[in-house]
Formats: C-alpha cells, structure tokens, sequence
C-alpha cells in the first residue's frame, strides 16, 4: 500500500507487483484556487479530513485491507512539510497498529515508476523527464530504487509554476496549465519569439540539462504590458501558443539530448505537466526521429497520487531492502 500527501492530493495506492489494485485520491485544489496557489495549512488540513475516508475508499476498491497488506510505503519527502507529516504519520499509525514494514519513499522516484504499473517493468536503463507545478527534472533510471542520478532541473520555476503564472498573466484561471493548453489550440505559436531559457550562451555546457523559466514568464509580461500600453487588446491564444511552445520545446529537446548522450532508448515522462497536448506531439515528433521509444503513463496516474508510492514502494520491498523506523522524518527537501 502507498500513501501519498506531499501536496495537495490525498493518494492510497495499492498493487501487487506492477498490477494496479487501488487508485484512490481526494484533491485539495477547489479550496486554493481563490488564492491563486497552494496554501500549505489549507492543504494539510484537507489531508487531515480525507486520509481515513481515502484508505476505506482504496479498501473497497481493491477488496484488500490494510491487514492483508505486505508492506506500507509513504511519501516521506520532498513536499509540503506540513502535508507529508499528515501521510507520514497516518503510515506509521497503520504499520505499528497492524505490524506491517514502513517504507518511506522519495516523491519523485515514484513519478517515474508509476508507468511500471501502466507499461510492465523497466527492462533498461531510461531517462525521465519529471514535469510538474513543484519540479521539473531529467533523471537517469539505472535503477528505479537504487540508480537514480540527476542530470538537470530548474534553476528557477518548474515548468507548471510557469505555465500558472502566465496563465494569471493571461487573465486565465488557476491552475493554468490546462487553460493554456486548450486556448493555445485556437493561436499561432509562431507569433511571438518568446526566449529558450539555457539553450544557448556561455554556460551552456554547465546547464546542458538545466531548465529556466523565469526570463520565459517575463518576457510575456512584457509583451502583454506592451500591448496593454499600445491600447491593444492582447492576443490570448497567439501568446499562449507561443508560450507553450517555447517551454515544450525547451523540455524536449534536453530530455531527447539526455538520451542520445547516455546511449539511452527510452524516455519516460511524467507530472502534471505531461498531460500537455503540445509537449506529448514534440516528444513523440522527436523520440521517433532519434529512435527512441517513450512511456507516458495514464494522465491520472501523471499527476499525484498514491498508486504511484506503492508501485515504488513494491519495488523496494522486491529488493529486499530493510524498512524505516517509525521514527521516520518528513523531509521536505529530500
Ligand atoms: O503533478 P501535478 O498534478 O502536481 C504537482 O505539482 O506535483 O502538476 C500540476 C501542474 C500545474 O502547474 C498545472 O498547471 C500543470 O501541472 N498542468 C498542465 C496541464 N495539466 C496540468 N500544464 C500544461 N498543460 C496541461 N494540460
Ligand atoms: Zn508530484
């Protein structure tokens, strides 16, 4: 079983090796977006009222119980640390009252090995590129639990803190990423020539895998003060295609590159951000072009959940590795 609250969604998975048993989730968002944002005590108090319902809503999906159970996986990190502490410690209660190993497992390496539960096991070596409204990161996978090594990130925003951003600047509503992806539809992505953040310059070579998307969401603050100033009024679909385009560019071409400079053949992709219709089109354009085959789970699984910890989690127990202790820490910067 996995638990997941390092954010705003309330996850419990349960599998038995890569098969999906229970995929159950209670979401926070409706009470952040009047702000504009996650608020870290709304969500862990969210957490708090939906944990139990949660687990009695994976236990009659699955018709397993946390007694039959093998083991209890939780996020321990990174996130929220107030949110993780609601899972960590709903994990911990579960495994000393039933006497069950706890795993606490790493956020972001569950992403990745969500897609074992949609596509079978990871067979070789594969980037991952991790797209989301907290991370964004290319991942070399020699081994989903114990051959992790980043390659790159965000030096700044992640690449859906960019596409929410813009959307406010838009005029579009929280959380944006979707609204800018169904107006973009309807723009012409040529339009403006929005800047590719560490595609060029003096420190290329440092940043080969590096994303930066700041300057990206300035100048389209720019270009809308701009138009504001000339009394025009902005086009929201030409800058929303151009927007898109410039950060799903930029993802996958380093996210290709990665592969090509580690003889790697297959590119999985995750996050929220992955359900982006724009970035899944160049993936696949691109992936084909260089020979290399992509794994994108179900976008339900993309996005936070509690399968993806316990498809870990199983990963970690099949390695025979010892538990945590019940004193595990959440680690908000794991
Ligand atoms: O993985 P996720 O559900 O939560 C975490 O941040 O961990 O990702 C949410 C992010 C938000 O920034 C949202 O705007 C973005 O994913 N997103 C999208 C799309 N759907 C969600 N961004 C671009 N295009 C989309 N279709
Ligand atoms: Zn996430």
């Amino acid at each position: 079983m996995g638990i997941e609250s390092s954010c705003d969604e309330t996850g419990v998975g349960i599998v038995r090796g890569t098969e999906l048993l229970a995929h159950a989730l209670s979401s926070s968002m409706e009470q952040h977006v009047r702000f504009g944002g996650i608020v870290p005590e709304v969500a862990s108090r969210a957490h708090l009222e939906a944990m139990v319902p949660t687990l009695e809503q994976a236990y009659a999906e699955s018709g397993v119980r946390v007694q039959d159970v093998d083991a209890i996986a939780v996020t321990s990190g990174p996130g929220l640390t107030g949110a993780l502490l609601v899972g960590v410690a709903a994990a911990k209660a579960l495994a000393l009252a039933h006497d069950k190993p706890l795993y606490g497992v790493n956020h972001l390496a569950a992403h990745v090995a969500v897609d074992q539960l949609e596509h079978g096991r990871f067979d070789e070596r594969a980037v991952a590129l991790l797209v989301s409204g907290g991370h964004t990161e290319i991942l070399l996978v020699d081994d989903i639990v114990t051959g992790i090594t980043l390659l790159g990130q965000t030096i700044d925003d992640a690449a859906g803190e960019a596409f929410d951003k813009v959307a406010r600047l838009l005029g579009l509503p929280y959380p944006g990423g979707p609204h800018i992806d169904r107006v973009a539809r309807d723009g012409d992505a040529s339009t403006i020539a929005f800047p590719r953040g560490l595609t060029g310059g003096r420190d290329l070579d440092k940043h080969r895998y590096d994303f930066s998307f700041s300057g990206l969401k300035s100048a389209v603050a720019r270009h809308v003060q701009h138009e504001d100033r000339m009394g025009r009024t902005f086009a929201v679909a030409d800058i929303a295609a151009s927007f898109q385009d410039s950060v799903c560019d930029v993802l996958t071409k380093k996210a290709i590159d990665a592969c090509l400079d580690h003889d790697v053949k297959t590119l999985i992709i995750g996050g929220g951000v992955a359900a982006n219709g724009r970035l899944r089109q160049f993936a696949e354009e691109r992936a084909a072009k260089a020979g290399i085959q992509i794994r994108v789970p179900r976008i339900g699984l993309c996005t936070d959940n509690g399968a993806m910890v316990a498809a870990l989690g199983a990963e970690v127990v099949r390695r025979g590795l010892p538990p945590s202790s019940l004193n595990l820490p959440a680690d908000s910067s794991m």
